[in-house]
């Protein structure tokens, strides 16, 4: 392997021969994905836990700073829409030369095996290859599915993966699905997992990438499973833990609890050096006073679909209530009180 081709491949996956990528590149047909509106408040605190991302040029100019950031993975396939006719329909939309100027370490492309557009998309991975091996940019190919997930089984997946592999991907991108050794045994190249629609618990999530890891994957490419999460940072540290220090999905289940119980200590923590007084009020609440005044309440909330996260409602001046901050990670956290409670506590201070 060339150097310039070892050196972007190490760059992506890891010493220990394990990667996780972290895909941010959905809006490129579906538009402003739910919890992806504003991509740089979702990309910027899991950035430092994931080894690449995989994002488009135009998020990647508006949404990433060149001087903090991780390995890109540029998506350069596109030119289709949820609303439009066919998903599989899609062209090569931004150039080896873009790549090279953006400094991708790797290009991402689609192909849809099995649809009207197989033939097109399979020759773009090929066209793709071509130009990324003049240049040592790796290719990694996507086996899409467009909208029919109930593709994704052992004898799709292997397919797909395996032409992949065939037309020179140097990585490919699948979906985790049962029988998955089929699928990493067939293909002859680095496999990684996607994640799909959100599911219902972290548990389930962690179950199969611990699975897909232990039949052959070397990693995942896992996007909302972990940014629509009520607490991205807690589930991209755990999901890191299975992916590069051997976790099982109990363990990752374990430092996810940690994490998000490590926020509400931290609240706690962050209030009492404010001289904010905390009284107990149901299992886990909490009501906090500032000069006899009941100024907030922080409840950690729990949805229909298990995710947990705090709620933090404070008072303002004229006794109603802001209500309900969500709070999921370290950031928001301390932006509701830098935004909210800070000011509050301020005033209240400056009052006789
Ligand atoms: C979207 C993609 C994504 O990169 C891929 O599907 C991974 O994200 P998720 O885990 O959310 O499915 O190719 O076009």
């Amino acid at each position: 392997m060339e150097w310039g081709m070892a050196n972007r491949m190490a760059q992506l996956i890891q010493s220990d021969g394990h990667a996780l990528f972290l895909p941010v590149d959905h809006g490129y047909f579906q538009g402003p994905t739910r919890r992806l509106e504003e991509p740089r408040k979702t990309i910027e605190p899991l950035l430092p836990y994931a080894d690449a991302i995989f994002i488009t040029r135009g998020v990647l100019r508006s949404s990433v700073d060149p001087d903090n950031t991780r390995p890109i993975i540029l998506r350069v396939s596109g030119g289709t829409s949820m609303v439009g006719k066919d998903l599989a329909n899609e062209g090569i939309t931004t150039s080896m030369e873009e790549a090279i100027r953006l400094n991708a370490s790797a290009v991402g492309i689609s192909i849809f095996v099995g649809s009207d557009y197989e033939k097109e998309s399979l020759l773009n991975l090929s066209k793709l290859v071509d130009e990324g091996e003049r240049y040592g940019i790796p290719v990694m190919a996507v086996t899409a599915v467009g909208k029919e997930l109930e593709k994704r089984d052992a004898r799709y997946l292997a397919l797909s993966s395996r032409i992949a592999a065939e037309l020179g991907a140097r990585v490919v991108k699948t979906y985790w699905c049962e029988d998955f050794g089929r699928v990493a045994k067939g293909c002859p190249v680095p496999v990684i997992m996607a994640g799909g629609p959100q599911v219902d618990t972290e548990l389930e999530v962690f179950e199969f990438i611990y699975d897909g890891m232990q039949k052959g994957a070397i990693g995942v490419n896992l996007g909302r499973n972990i940014w629509q999460n009520d607490f991205p940072v807690a589930m991209i540290k755990a999901i890191r833990a299975i992916i590069h220090q051997g976790a099982t999905a109990e363990d990752a289940q374990e430092i996810y609890n940690h994490e998000v119980e490590e926020l509400y200590v931290n609240c706690k923590e962050q209030l009492k050096a404010l001289g904010v007084r905390l009284q107990g009020r149901h299992t886990g609440g909490f009501d906090g006073h500032y000069k006899k005044k009941h100024i907030l309440r922080v409840i950690p909330m729990e949805d229909a679909l298990g995710n947990q996260y705090l709620t933090i409602d404070v008072k303002k001046a004229d006794d109603s209530w802001i209500g309900e901050k969500l709070v999921n990670d370290k950031q928001t956290l301390d932006k509701v009180f830098d935004d909210y409670i800070k000011p509050m506590i301020a005033e209240l201070s400056r009052e006789k």
